[in-house]
């Protein structure tokens, strides 16, 4: 065996060249693995006794791209352009072993292969798009000669995985090995070829495709504000209309470009953040992990029923218990009708269906419970309620199980303080719909030890979920954010601007909903009390009229049966006849003022909660925002927008505004920094 460099290896297999990458966990294609490569292949090449290459990769995956942290340094060395050529320069047949996840630059380089097999539990395709990228190694000239356009299109612009029976299908693998050994049964299939065939010759799939094809492909789909989607498509039209020399050069102008853009910085950041979320500062690598096998649930309500399945769907056995059997059915009846819907929309198969819904034991007794590893409770966001079932649950459970609270606004030193367990209390906080929302903060109470900590991550990764560790403190760290955008946010509209044009601007800069939708949505009636409404605030006139938003069929909006809001004019008259009343004369308000107050204060209660050492790191934050509240993914995240805007502007516009700057923010204005990653 010839070690190339420290991650490329290359050994004669009979009469086969085997050339092997080897960089842990996800062998992306940096410069090293790009030059040993290049070397390898040159060295296979000349080898006269070989007869043709295999090329594969060790551990858990082959290529999963091109390597992301290289993007923000100068180039050196051999480039990606280089990797093609020496592909393109092999005299012998070249096949590639595929498994685990080829994505992105992996693929392409799969595709400068001359066959592919692939194990069936490989997945394939060209993500770069969720960076803010285009392919940038050919990958929009290629895939398109292997898939044909309409596939390739789909491809780049979802980037989506597709499994490996659809890339034989499609014509993107030759063939499908056994599951399991790649190298073996690739070095079988490596003795069976015997042409040369190069993709970049393939031209049947790219010629005579009419230009109508990418027309109506962008009339057809909405990317929202994302760029590189429309970006990709230009490639692959490209590799209709130029030869494949002249498609890869455009496609390297637009990679390049996309590289430098504002949206490609953002998505990069992000991607690097969400993966730091997981990671602790001061939680020890070696802290026990309790096992966790069964769990319960309290509360059979909206967002306990959705968090037995979340456990379920894991394969963990849940014990699912209501105050009586009449909530009790109507829980189980929510989550029979949630698989049903999964079942018939095909998500779903029926046995799996079964199986899963057979995991969610119902109960009305917490005594059921007794051997659970932990409990998650949702019932009422009512601290007496909270502090009686904490009690009971202490009473009942193992004394090594852990609670948990899914409250959502909560003290969690005071629930905790309810159990003769505090250290083994903390928050869960799920986001709804639980079943669908990615983002878990795990609320750490100031008596939570690290083991219960690290045993709650790891859980949240088990059950398919991210977990980001904050602080206790009213609303957490979203929440709280939230907050101060909806005061700003209602004062502006008390101020002259009407809720639906907040909403707009907001939308406009890529939420999917502004604060007033969200509101009526999450219903208006979740922190409204009829017994203490004082009829002072839009809300409390729209609650008292019984306007509790979506559920109710009319909130800040009207809906209509399908729930579709449209600009109340009731709303309007509410709101025009409580300035009267308060005296305020409106005034017009213009859309750059509604989006700094309402991005500013929320920017400003997140350095807060830094200071405060609530979240761990700005970037927690971002996370937080990118995967809970639908803060759009090319604006990086809050605290990352607040940089690229620049805190001194952010501090300014601030004060313009009447609210002053959190200490931290004036000190990393001032200096002329962001807030640390
Ligand atoms: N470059 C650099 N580092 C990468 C990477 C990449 N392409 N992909 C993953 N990593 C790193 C992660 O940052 C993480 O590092 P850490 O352990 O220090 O935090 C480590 O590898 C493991 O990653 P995950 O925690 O995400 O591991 P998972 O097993 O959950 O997921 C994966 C594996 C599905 C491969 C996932 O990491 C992923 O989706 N990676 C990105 C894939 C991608 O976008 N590829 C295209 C890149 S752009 C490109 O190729 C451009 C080309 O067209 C020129
Ligand atoms: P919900 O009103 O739909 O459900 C609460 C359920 O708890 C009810 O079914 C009730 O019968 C049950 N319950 C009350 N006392 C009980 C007891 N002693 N024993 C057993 N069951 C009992 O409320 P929802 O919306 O599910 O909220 C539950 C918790 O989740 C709250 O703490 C809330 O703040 C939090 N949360 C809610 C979100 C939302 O969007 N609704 C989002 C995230 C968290």
């Amino acid at each position: 065996m010839t070690q190339i460099n420290p991650v490329t290896t290359l050994e004669k297999d009979g009469d086969i060249a085997v050339i092997t990458l080897n960089a842990p966990p996800v062998n992306a294609l940096s410069e090293i693995m790009r030059e040993g490569l290049i070397a390898a292949l040159k060295l296979a090449d000349t080898d006269a006794s070989a007869r043709a290459i295999l090329v594969i990769c060790a551990g858990r995956t082959f290529i999963a791209g091109a390597d992301i942290s290289e993007f923000d340094k100068v180039q050196t060395g051999a480039s990606l352009r280089d990797v093609q050529d020496a592909f393109d320069a092999v005299s012998k047949p070249v096949v590639m072993g595929l498994h685990g996840t080829i994505l992105g630059g992996g693929l392409e380089t799969a595709m400068c292969g001359h066959y592919r097999v692939a194990v069936p539990s490989a997945k394939m395709g060209q993500p770069e798009v969720a960076l803010g990228l285009v392919p940038g190694a050919g990958g929009t000239q290629r895939l398109p000669r292997l898939v044909g356009v309409e596939s390739a299109l789909a491809m780049v612009t979802d980037g989506k995985p597709i499994s490996a029976a659809e890339a034989l299908r499609l014509g993107l693998i030759d063939a499908l090995l056994p599951e399991g050994d790649v190298r073996t049964a690739a070095l079988d299939y490596a003795r069976t070829v015997k042409d040369v065939r190069r993709t970049r010759d393939m031209n049947d799939k790219v010629t005579g495709v009419a230009p109508q094809v990418f027309n109506d492909f962008r009339e057809s789909h909405d990317f929202g504000g994302f760029e590189a989607p429309g970006d990709a498509v230009a490639c692959v039209e490209a590799a209709t209309r130029l030869n494949f020399d002249e498609g890869l050069e455009f496609e390297r102008v637009i990679f390049e470009a996309r590289k430098a853009s504002a949206q490609s910085l953002a998505m990069r950041y992000a991607f690097f953040a969400e993966r730091k979320a997981g990671k602790v500062p001061g939680l020890a690598d070696d802290v026990p992990i309790l096992a966790i096998k069964n769990v319960g649930v309290v509360g059979a309500g909206f967002m306990g029923s959705g968090i037995a399945q979340v456990f379920a769907n894991a394969g963990l056995t849940v014990i699912l218990v209501e105050a009586d059997d009449a909530a009790l059915a109507r829980g189980m009846d929510g989550i029979a009708k949630a698989y049903e819907t999964a079942v018939a929309r095909g998500r779903l198969k029926q046995d799996e269906a079964d199986a899963r819904r057979g995991r969610i034991k119902p109960s009305t007794k917490l005594d059921d419970m007794a051997a659970c590893d932990l409990v998650v409770e949702a019932v009422f966001e009512r601290m007496d309620v909270k502090k009686q079932v904490m009690a009971k649950l202490d009473a009942v459970l193992r004394p090594d199980a852990i609670i948990a609270s899914n409250t959502s606004f909560l003290d969690l030193n005071e629930i905790a303080a309810a159990t003769s367990r505090p250290e083994r209390v903390l928050g869960l906080h799920f986001f709804s719909p639980a079943a669908v929302m990615r983002l878990v903060e795990v609320v750490k109470a100031d008596t939570t030890s690290a083991s219960v900590l690290a045993t709650a991550l790891k859980l949240t990764k088990t059950i398919g979920k991210l977990g980001v560790v904050v602080g206790a403190g009213p609303g957490f760290v979203g929440n709280r954010m939230l907050l101060a955008r909806q005061r700003q946010a209602d004062w502006l509209v008390l101020e002259g601007a009407s809720p639906f044009a907040v909403d707009k601007v907001m939308t406009d800069f890529g939420f999917p909903m502004g604060p007033f939708a969200l509101a009526d949505l999450a219903g208006l009636d979740l922190f409204w009390d009829a017994a203490t409404s004082k009829g002072e605030t839009l809300r409390d006139l729209l609650c008292e009229a019984g306007r509790k938003g979506q559920k109710s069929g009319a909130g800040y909006y009207d809906y209509d049966e399908k729930r579709k809001g449209s600009p109340s004019p009731v709303t309007e008259k509410m709101l025009a006849d409580l300035r009267t009343q308060k005296g305020i004369t409106p005034r017009a308000i213009s859309d750059s003022e509604i989006l700094e107050r309402c991005l500013y204060p929320l920017i400003n209660e997140g350095a807060k909660i830094l200071e405060e050492g609530k979240a761990a790191r700005a970037s927690d934050i971002d996370v937080i925002w990118l995967t809970g509240f639908g803060w759009p993914l090319y604006w990086g995240g809050p605290m990352y927008h607040a940089g690229v805007i620049g805190l001194s502007t952010v501090a300014a516009g601030l004060r313009k505004y009447g609210v002053p700057p959190s200490p931290l923010l004036e000190k990393l204005a001032a200096e002329n920094k962001a807030f640390p990653g």
